[in-house]
């Protein structure tokens, strides 16, 4: 372990002073190419704001671009004790050897997501439909799964202490495990693409999860743990810390009243990025754990994302121009169509939870005061629709806080809940 810990000190200088520098061009190039991404009609209108202006869209881009040529000028240097004739007594397995599978490991994970970035290129300019664009990330993370299945291949979970009785400490998943993988890489991007569509917000989660990561694997490196975990988060503080670096960066620019709007390149970006070092650092639980406030924003969206109600474009809030102020955006139910039965099941549900806020409801006897009108089913909507109106900063630092919020419990749940369950 010390030999580790010896060998990463300095390349860990190395990762903190390339990601101060990506962050740095990041920063100086997104507004020298802002007229170019509006020339080329990479531009999407801010709905949010009374002068409804152009703003160049898609700078996840130049973003996921500059972070990728920092992890390419920085892949050499993990393996610098290999080079020159030195044999490399850091190795876990303490040959000696040069680790191939561990420049195989990084050579996958940014395989996949520069695959990602590619992807989410093509849905910006495209607009792809979402029955398409759902299988995205998993196109994308192919060599991730691939690279898991010929190197580690570990498809055991561990699991609680409650149902050891029964089922044993291991349960073998088998290919389960890997479509669990590829299940949290869709679910990862996406989830945060659809908790969007206030300035700031996207980066904004990205970054308060990059940094959560972090905190995590600094936990391990001072906490002097078993070589190959303590390699795997390593390999994980590689991979976040430019990135925090370049989302600092684009999140100034896009912070309220927003120069830049990220795109869905970066949602699809940051979201690969990070279920990448949750699957090769093995610690995809505790990712989970950071993002409770998307699983929260995902099973509340489901019945609108599955059409069981309806689903506009755009879910964002409403921007009300006498106040300037941000007011929840409402679906009226029965608008096009009639809801199916399963939908006003839900709606009743979720109304009698206090999930929804009602704003017009059936004088019909025969209905019970049905619900005909509510907010949309978002977290963003839902904030409004009980702590608001709100200007669209407060909105965006509201959601921060609760993401922070999030991650404190997260931290709680990982370090002192676990020990009842594992
Ligand atoms: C997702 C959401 C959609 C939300 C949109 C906002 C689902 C199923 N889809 O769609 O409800 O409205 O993101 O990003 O939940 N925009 C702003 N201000 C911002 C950010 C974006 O006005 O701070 C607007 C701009 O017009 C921009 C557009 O949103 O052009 C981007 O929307 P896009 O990313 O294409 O929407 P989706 O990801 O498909
Ligand atoms: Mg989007």
């Amino acid at each position: 372990t010390a030999g580790i810990l010896a060998s990463a000190h300095e390349t860990l200088v190395v990762s903190v002073s390339l990601s101060i520098l990506a962050g740095w061009m990041t920063w100086k190039t997104l507004p020298q190419l802002k007229q170019a991404f509006v020339n080329a009609r990479l531009c999407g209108i801010d709905l949010l704001k009374r002068e409804k202006p152009v703003i160049p869209e898609t700078m996840g881009l130049p973003t996921a671009i500059i972070y990728l040529i920092t992890m390419f000028v920085f892949m050499p240097f993990p393996f610098m004790a290999w080079f020159g004739g030195k044999t490399g007594p850091q190795d876990t397995n303490m040959s000696g050897i040069f680790p191939h599978h561990k420049l195989g490991e990084i050579l996958s994970a940014i395989l996949a997501i520069q695959s990602m970035v590619l992807l989410g290129f093509a849905d910006d300019v495209l607009d792809v439909r979402w029955r398409y664009k759902v299988w995205f990330p998993a196109l994308a993370g192919a060599p991730l799964l691939i690279f898991y299945y010929t190197n580690c291949g570990v498809t055991d979970v561990v699991l609680p202490l409650q149902l050891r009785p029964y089922f044993g400490t291991n349960i073998h998943l088998g290919p389960l495990y890997y479509v669990y993988m590829a299940m949290l890489i869709i679910f990862c991007t996406h989830s945060i693409n659809i908790l969007a569509g206030i300035n700031g917000i996207e980066a904004g989660q990205s970054l308060v999860i990059a940094v959560s990561i972090i905190i995590n694997d600094s936990l391990y490196l001072f906490n002097n743990q078993d070589p190959a975990s303590l390699e795997a988060h390593l390999f994980s503080l590689y991979f976040m810390l430019p990135f925090a670096g370049v989302t600092i960066a684009l999140l100034l620019h896009n912070w309220f009243p927003a120069k830049v709007f990220v795109g869905d390149t970066y949602c699809y970006f940051a979201g690969m990025t990070l279920a990448v070092v949750g699957i090769l650092g093995h610690f995809s639980k505790t990712l989970l754990l950071f993002f409770i406030p998307q699983i929260f924003n995902f099973i509340y969206s489901c019945p609108q994302l599955f059409k069981v109600i309806e689903c506009p474009r755009h879910r964002m809030p409403r921007f009300n121009p006498e106040t300037g102020l941000l007011e929840c955006s409402t679906v009226i139910l029965d608008a096009k169509k009639p809801t199916s039965k399963l939908g006003r099941f839900v709606i009743k549900i979720f109304y009698s939870l206090g999930l929804i806020k009602a704003f017009k409801c059936s004088s019909n006897e025969e209905d019970n005061g049905r619900v005909l009108e509510c907010n949309n089913l978002t977290i963003i909507n839902l904030i409004l629709a009980y702590c608001g109106p709100m200007s669209e900063r407060d909105t965006a630092v509201s959601l921060l806080c609760i993401q922070f919020f999030a991650s404190v419990m997260a931290f709680f749940i990982r370090y002192k809940l676990v020990e009842y369950v594992y």
